[in-house]
């Protein structure tokens, strides 16, 4: 079986050089491994976390889908869509809600540090939190674990997001009795290089300091490529190639000898302006074919969606019969089918033992059933109004004798405590029932 890589990409921003050879490059690189088979996304509903700004967002979604062809996806071959053309994304996000602790939410980074900011601020400490940036990772857990993917190469500041994809697909598939999820592993590229940006620190789009990788063509290259900041030395002073941002990017885009030559050249005393037009020409020589295609495809949209079109249709093939096989786990059913698989509920092959499980009725009031460990049901306890009481019932059922608790009556029987009926045989239930019931109690007494 391949190795299923998948990763996805945030529309809310242009692509700038720091992503290419942070993440498109090697995702791009790695697509054509043999036993590999990639899927990369556009996350757009990840983007409406962030931006609130639709013109922003549709320009983004447009600009990334043409970079990532631009720079030689193979789209047939990989598979290349939006998360918002698959509708089981979004309904497998609210299936793992319900599975998610709270608590493990609050742990995110993200969401914490906005709350450090408010605090700081001497703000709520919600101010401007919403559900979505709350609940952000586990939309990203169920990008993952919808194409159960084994590999999600990611920066490390994503490594959290995936241990809590790991956590909450591990979840899903305890509560649920069975291995519906692979659990995805992190993969972090040592190798892939960071780029820094204009200012030295990460390039990235929020510190300002990028440089683009297409939009704005050669003369926002130049222009860019012109303002990294340098030290003070003078042209025919040897320079610490090592430590210059400009070597540091030139580097992620030559090969070992054109870098070593350049190098030497700074070492020999090339003066910034001219180590700058090297780098410019460097990179522009390496940019301007895919930025022709780039454009081409920017000017062409129609061709683009059709290839994302038939990305969501190759996705969809995977994900429709999956997400029916997890609305079945669930026990989001056929009526007819789920009625006739009565008495064979979905977790007896954990190979659990007898056991009670507690519940709210329709009106508000806490009750509990014995089941059998086949999960027969073989007691439906009264209405409590305090859920203590009844907590506090199923553990004196457990620990007083069972011949004596469980009494046969007129129409079946009944667990009686201190003279009290507290539960009966359920609706239906043969006399015969006692038995097994009593049994149950006598195993759940050893346990
Ligand atoms: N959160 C990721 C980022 O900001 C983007 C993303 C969304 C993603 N869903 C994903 C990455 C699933 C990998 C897998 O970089």
């Amino acid at each position: 079986m391949n190795t299923r890589v998948l990763t996805g990409i945030t529309t809310s921003g242009t692509p700038h050089l720091g992503n290419y050879a942070g993440a498109i490059r090697p995702a791009v690189q790695a697509s054509t491994q043999p036993g590999v088979d990639a899927f990369f996304f556009m996350a757009d509903y990840h983007a409406l976390i962030k931006c609130d700004d639709p013109v922003r967002v549709a320009r983004s979604r447009l600009e990334i889908a043409a970079t990532w062809l631009a720079v030689g996806l193979d789209h047939e071959r990989v598979t290349f869509y939006r998360q918002s053309d698959i509708p089981e994304i979004p309904e497998l996000t609210w299936m793992l809600n319900c599975v998610t602790a709270k608590g493990l939410m609050n742990r995110a980074h993200a969401y914490k540090a906005a709350v450090d900011q408010n605090e700081a601020k001497g703000v709520e400490p919600d101010d401007g939190v919403t559900m979505g940036l709350f609940s952000y990772p586990v939309l990203m857990a169920a990008d993952i674990v919808m194409f159960n993917a084994n590999k999600v190469p990611v920066g490390r500041d994503q490594i959290q997001h995936l241990e809590m994809a790991r956590d909450i697909a591990q979840r899903f598939n305890h509560l649920y009795g069975r291995d519906y999820f692979t659990l995805p592993e992190v993969v972090i590229e040592e190798e892939v290089a960071t780029l820094p940006g204009l200012d030295g620190r990460k390039m990235s789009k929020s510190y300002n300091n990028t440089i683009p990788l297409f939009e704005g063509g050669a003369s926002a290259l130049r222009a860019s490529v012109m303002r990294i900041v340098t030290d003070s030395r003078q042209p025919g002073e040897p320079k610490d190639a090592e430590n210059s941002h400009l070597y540091t990017i030139y580097r992620a885009f030559a090969t070992p000898q054109q870098s070593a030559a350049f190098r030497k050249q700074l070492e020999e005393g090339m003066g910034w302006g001219d180590a700058k037009q090297a780098l410019y020409d460097h990179l522009e020589n390496l940019l301007a074919p895919m930025r022709e295609k780039y454009f081409d495809l920017m000017a062409n949209p129609g061709r683009i969606e059709d290839i994302l079109q038939a990305g969501a249709a190759k996705a969809r093939k995977l994900s429709t019969p999956f997400m029916q096989e997890l609305r079945q786990a669930v026990g989001l059913r056929n009526l007819q089918v789920a009625s006739a698989a009565q008495g064979a509920p979905a977790k007896k092959e954990k190979g659990k033992g007898a056991r009670f499980v507690s519940f709210r009725d329709e009106d508000g009031g806490f009750r509990f059933r014995l089941l059998a460990a086949d999960g027969e049901e073989l007691l439906l306890s009264q209405r409590f109004a305090d859920p203590k009481e009844a907590g506090a019932l199923m553990r004196r059922l457990q620990s007083e004798p069972a011949d004596a608790v469980l009494q046969a009556d007129g129409q079946g029987y009944a667990a009686v405590i201190d003279g009290v009926a507290v539960a009966a045989a359920p609706a239906g239930a043969q006399a015969e029932a006692l038995e097994r019931a009593r049994a149950a109690l006598a195993s759940m007494a050893q346990e």
